[in-house]
């Protein structure tokens, strides 16, 4: 035998060489969730290790993240059903307490990246990401809303923001929205195909923030698709987007392999809740490898092409300090 591949992995110095994927905490955008009052943390049930924080614990997580090396953070709020409505006005009222802990975040880390979600489900008495009329999710009419969030994002200091309610047109609108208003310097990095996902329901524990009724199917994509995510990343790249992303990542490999190959613009993956309960849970119980898993899935997900990595594990990664 002239030709023996297990030649390149004798030893651990020869397997590091050949490398092909490496991870780096460079690659991480950490996902955070934030609840209004002060020094409060509590755990999200189905995702061990993940908490809600109050803005002042949350400073201080953000700066131990940034001692290990982590530079971005999505901040996610929970509002309790008090505050929302049809019209999800909490989300742009501009004393909020999330728009007051990413003004606070950003002047306190200015060095940081900050981004936002621009969706109406945290803020929607229907929970659902768009407005809901006679049980139909109007897409024109939530643009306007989106709009209005989006600012008052920007306002607040947000650095990109993240639209993930998938109505047509959302990316165009809101780049017009924030360019009128002299936030050229504000990025989008645009949900493009994001999946009428099984995977979300851990998340949707943490913000308190599933359907009232019906399912997201009428503007998520349908998991059965492949080439429809084209299509959004075509209209995405038209509007503006600075980033495209895939969500959830891991049953959606092949998707971002299609986005990576076909766009020159950098590839997001997002590692949601699901794909991190199930690792958790499983390794809580022993029957596997919790930080073997973590690795091996983040890796896939960048060998699968992503350039930038929203995950829970986030945090973990950094502490291997690899
Ligand atoms: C809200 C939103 C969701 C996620 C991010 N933004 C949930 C949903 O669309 O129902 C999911 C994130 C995760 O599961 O980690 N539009």
């Amino acid at each position: 035998m002239i030709r023996r591949p297990r030649r390149n992995r004798k030893s651990q110095a020869i397997r590091n060489m050949v490398e092909e994927t490496r991870l780096s905490v460079k690659d991480f955008i950490f996902p955070m969730f934030l609840i209004d009052g002060v020094n409060q943390k509590v755990e999200v049930a189905s995702m061990p290790g993940i908490y809600r924080y109050s803005l002042d614990l949350m400073l201080k997580e953000i700066e131990a993240c940034v001692n290990l090396g982590i530079m971005a953070f999505d901040i996610f709020p929970a509002y309790p059903e008090s505050k929302k409505d049809k019209q999800a006005t909490e989300s742009h009222n501009p004393d909020t307490f999330y728009l007051r802990a990413i003004h606070k975040i950003k002047t306190t880390f200015p060095e940081v990246v900050v981004m936002t979600d621009v969706a109406m489900d945290p803020y929607s008495s229907d929970g659902h990401d768009g407005l809901v009329e006679n049980g139909k999710i109007l897409n024109d009419q939530t643009l306007e809303i989106l709009g209005k969030m989006s600012l008052a994002q920007a306002q607040a200091g947000a650095d990109i923001l993240g639209p993930s309610d998938m109505m047509d047109g959302r990316v165009g609108f809101i780049r017009n929205v924030l360019d009128e208003n002299g936030y050229t310097d504000v990025s989008i990095m645009s949900y493009t195909a994001k999946y009428a996902s099984a995977f979300y329901g851990p998340f949707r524990d943490a913000l308190d923030s599933a359907p009232k009724s019906g399912d997201k199917k009428t503007y998520q994509m349908d998991p059965a698709n492949y080439y429809e995510a084209l299509i959004e990343a075509d209209l995405d790249t038209e509007e503006g987007a600075d980033f495209l992303m895939v969500k959830p990542a891991l049953a959606y490999l092949d998707v971002i392999r299609l986005l990576k190959d076909n766009s020159n613009l950098p590839i997001a993956a997002y590692n949601v809740s699901g794909e991190y309960a199930m690792i958790k849970a499983s390794a809580q119980r022993g029957w596997l490898d919790g930080e073997r898993a973590m690795l091996e899935s983040l890796l896939s997900i960048k060998r699968a092409g992503a350039n930038v990595i929203l995950s829970y594990f986030a945090k973990e990664f950094a502490l291997l300090g690899k």
